[in-house]
């Protein structure tokens, strides 16, 4: 479907807030909004935790449209100074603490960022929109990033995840999220703060950290070291291409309507035994000088992940008929282009597999 909802609405330059910018998802919504809005104002505001890494924006740092700044969306001071000097219209907030696997290792850093950062963030932006400009008004907005995680796990016959279904979170990284949902939700609701909710699918792509499920497998098939899959490895995911989740953002910024939520998926569910197979078939084809080949002699089942989600899938036709998103990419061409992303980014991945991870490693995995 082309991409005409981008004509669709009245826009002046916009001056936008992006958190968790140096992050996965963030880093390619930057690259993504930069390339198509050159005339908007981004602000990048990242901690840079573990999962924050400057380089993803290396291109972007020298454009005169861009600013980085470092520090923590907690910070009330911070957040107050950025949205007033730099005058800030819209907020695309996406910095979290964002692995299941963590989130059970440790949850007061998901309490801490997921849920009193984005209070932070809503109080600071509900402040501040009281003094907007009518262009302003008609085009400002929160935009709150979410996953289909809050809606819990479904069995093999449920109907996917429509946005009314309960919320039923079953991990301290969802429980946190579904939080920061209900909070955004009652921002529209008392303040009438322009809040809009995307729950999202599984995304895989360029600049996803090591520790997750796709990058975890190619990088140990490039190494040679065994592929962990949980319990049976009878999980599904609904896989999305991270490109089409940021495409379905920039729809949502510019038709969706303040108080709604939308469900953004790619209509891929895929047991994860499947999906690292499949894996393992493009490594063997792409890769060059594999330590050890076929790649699915690495397949290794380990204990399972405690309270795993059986399986997510999204039904997203409310975005498909309200706002005309569709995906663009299979998931057999995003796989292959993610394959081919982690074979010629050595030098990204690499250096990531420091002490830190080397340790989290061996606590997730021993
Ligand atoms: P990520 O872990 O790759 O990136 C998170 C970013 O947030 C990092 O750059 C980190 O430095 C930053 N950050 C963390 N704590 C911060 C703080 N206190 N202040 C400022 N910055 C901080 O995560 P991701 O996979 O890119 O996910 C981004 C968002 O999308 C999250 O809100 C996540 O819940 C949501 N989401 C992710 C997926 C997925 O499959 N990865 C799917 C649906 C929704
Ligand atoms: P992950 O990428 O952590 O995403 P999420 O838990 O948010 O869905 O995991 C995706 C699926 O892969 C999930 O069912 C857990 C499973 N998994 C493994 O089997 N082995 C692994 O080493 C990892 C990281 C995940």
């Amino acid at each position: 479907m082309a991409d005409n909802w981008k004509e669709d609405r009245m826009r002046s330059p916009r001056r936008i807030l992006i958190t968790g910018g140096a992050g996965f998802i963030g880093s390619n919504f930057v690259h993504h909004w930069c390339s198509n809005y050159p005339n908007d104002r981004v602000i990048v505001l990242d901690a840079l935790t573990y999962a924050g890494n400057r380089q993803n924006l290396t291109n972007l740092e020298n454009q005169n449209n861009f600013r980085f700044v470092q520090g923590d969306i907690c910070d009330r001071t911070l957040i107050d100074n950025l949205l007033q000097t730099e005058n800030i219209d819209t907020i695309a907030h996406f910095a979290a603490e964002s692995h299941v696997d963590r989130s059970i290792l440790g949850p007061a850093a998901f309490v801490q960022t997921n849920i009193v950062g984005t209070f932070t963030l809503l109080e600071a932006f509900r402040q501040h929109w009281y003094n907007f400009t009518p262009i302003q008004q008609q085009q400002g907005l929160f935009l709150h990033v979410s996953t289909d995680e809050v809606y819990g796990s479904l069995n093999p016959e449920d109907p996917a995840f429509t946005e009314t279904t309960p919320y039923s979170p079953n991990s301290p990284y969802s429980a946190s999220k579904a939080s920061s949902d209900h909070f955004a939700r009652a921002y529209f609701h008392t303040y009438g703060v322009p809040t809009i909710i995307t729950n999202c699918s599984n995304n895989y792509g360029p600049y996803h950290f090591p520790e997750k499920l796709i990058p975890l497998m190619c990088i140990n098939m490039l190494l040679g070291k065994q592929l962990p899959v949980y319990g049976d490895g009878q999980n599904v995911r609904d896989w999305l291409y991270v490109i089409d989740h940021c495409r379905a953002l920039d729809c949502v910024i510019h038709r969706g309507k303040p108080g709604e939520t939308y469900n953004i998926g790619g209509n891929n569910e895929v047991k994860n035994l499947d999906l690292v197979r499949m894996l393992c078939k493009l490594m063997d084809e792409l890769a060059d000088n594999l330590p050890i080949t076929p790649c699915e002699q690495l397949i290794n089942f380990v204990k399972d992940r405690p309270g795993h989600d059986r399986r997510y899938a999204i039904d997203a036709n409310k975005i498909k008929n309200e706002l005309g998103w569709t995906p663009s990419v299979t998931v057999e061409q995003g796989l292959k282009r993610t394959v081919e992303w982690y074979l010629t980014h050595r030098h990204w991945w690499e250096p990531l597999l420091s002490e830190e991870y080397q340790a989290y490693y061996r606590k997730v995995y021993a």
